[in-house]
């Protein structure tokens, strides 16, 4: 395979740092490709009223594959403020670039894989029969649907006439909520197709396959939110039924898989999930996997694939020099974005070096010790984020 341009959106606070160090392991793996810089985060809201530019559009419309770091999100106030004072007023709104690309591109599969390494400190312990401590091995890949449902954007506070009309018509709405005073009401849709709901569970199907797993869970509500969450549930008992004869679909609830999930998680290896309850379980799950520092996550649309960790910007961290986060859940990103183009050689070599370092237990990035977040986290013997990334390239 010839040389690849990867378009590279750090984004803003430890999206930075954290990208960084990834594109430096991948050089190190012997992947061959170029970076481009592709701008987006709070930084260009303020100056020019879009956190999402058109010319980082371009770029992945072009190069189709991205790394993205982490971008800030601020609250409804803040978000005005900030704004340059030349644009304020003139009609920018603010939508989260991460959440607006996803829309765009379609980048509808969200997949988060949940996998324990063998030695991390963080890793889920829990007390078995007799009183022995068991550290299950969890290995799990969670289908999060990345376009729809609660995320949708699809919302209002006051809503307009011919929206209030058609809730009206509804008997639950008129029984339950006709006292409130329209302005006092907001309202979030949550919305499934067909189409998408197919995609995302045929994803987890063609998972399971590939990897003999014989079961797939559908994480949702169905028993309370009927239409949507029982079309996810209907569609994927006749995708069983009809075309993976070798694959059961598993019903669990949202509440109560979270119980579960400290009880037998090892149990559970596909997990498909609608775009609210998916980011939910798959927290959920990369807290007993070394929490944020370790979760990654790929989203792939028909045409482009943008691959992160799914922790934010963490905004405190930023300033910290040198800085202390943890770089394994941008990196293990980039591994998804590797065999997703088919560099399983390469992608291998990488995973191997980051189990190995975490396994050796030598060297540690703050979280992993525990340690407070405290910029002098290093000198209590916590890695640098550098020296996590020199482990895993010396590792190679
Ligand atoms: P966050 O994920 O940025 O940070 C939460 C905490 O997790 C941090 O304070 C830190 O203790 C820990 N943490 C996160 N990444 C770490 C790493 N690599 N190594 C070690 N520790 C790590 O979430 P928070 O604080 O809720 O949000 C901060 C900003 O990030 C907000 O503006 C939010 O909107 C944005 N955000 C962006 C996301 C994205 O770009 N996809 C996702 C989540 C939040
Ligand atoms: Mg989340």
């Amino acid at each position: 395979m010839g040389k690849r341009t990867i378009v590279a959106m750090p984004g803003d606070g430890i999206g930075k740092v954290v990208l960084e160090e990834a594109i430096r392991v991948l050089d190190a793996a012997g992947f061959d490709a170029e970076y481009v810089h592709g701008d987006i985060g709070w930084e260009f809201w303020c100056n020019e009223g879009d956190p999402f530019p058109l010319r980082t559009q371009k770029l992945l419309e072009q190069h189709k594959i991205g790394l993205f770091g982490a971008i800030t999100s601020k609250p409804k106030d803040k978000t005005e403020a900030e704004l340059a004072s030349e644009l304020k007023g003139k009609g920018f709104t603010y939508y989260s670039p991460i959440v607006s690309m996803r829309q765009k591109y379609d980048l509808d599969i969200c997949m988060r894989p949940c996998r324990t390494f063998k030695g991390n400190p963080l890793n889920f312990i829990r007390r078995g029969f007799g009183g022995v401590i068991e550290e299950p091995i969890i290995d799990t890949m969670i289908f999060r649907q990345n376009t729809e449902c609660l995320y949708g954007g699809v919302e209002w506070t006051n809503p307009p006439d011919q929206v209030y009309d058609a809730l009206m018509t509804h008997k639950k709405f008129r029984d339950n909520f006709e006292w409130c005073p329209r302005p006092e009401l907001a309202v979030s849709t949550r919305i499934f197709t067909k189409k998408y709901t197919g995609r995302i569970l045929r994803a987890a199907f063609e998972y399971a396959k590939s990897r003999g797993f014989t079961t797939v869970t559908v994480c949702e509500k169905p028993n309370v939110i009927r239409e949507t969450s029982g079309m996810m549930l209907k569609l994927a008992q006749e995708m069983a039924k009809n075309e993976y004869p070798g694959i059961s679909v598993q019903d669990t609830n949202i509440d109560a898989q979270m119980m579960w999930l400290t009880k037998n998680p090892e149990t559970y290896h596909v997990m498909v999930a609608g775009n609210m309850f998916g980011d939910i379980v798959s927290d959920g799950f990369a807290g007993l996997i070394g929490g944020l520092g370790f979760a990654c996550s790929a989203n792939i649309g028909p045409e482009i694939a943008v691959f992160e960790p799914t922790h934010g910007s963490a905004p405190k961290y930023a300033a910290y020099n040198p800085s202390i986060v943890n770089p394994c859940a941008m990196i293990l990103s980039a591994v998804m974005m590797l065999e997703h183009l088919g560099e399983m050689e390469i992608a291998g070599k990488i995973s191997n070096a980051v189990a190995k370092v975490v396994e050796e237990g030598k060297v540690m990035t703050y979280d992993m010790m525990k340690l407070p977040g405290t910029p002098d986290a290093f000198s209590k013997g916590a890695a640098t984020t550098r020296q996590m990334g020199d482990a895993i390239i010396t590792h190679l």
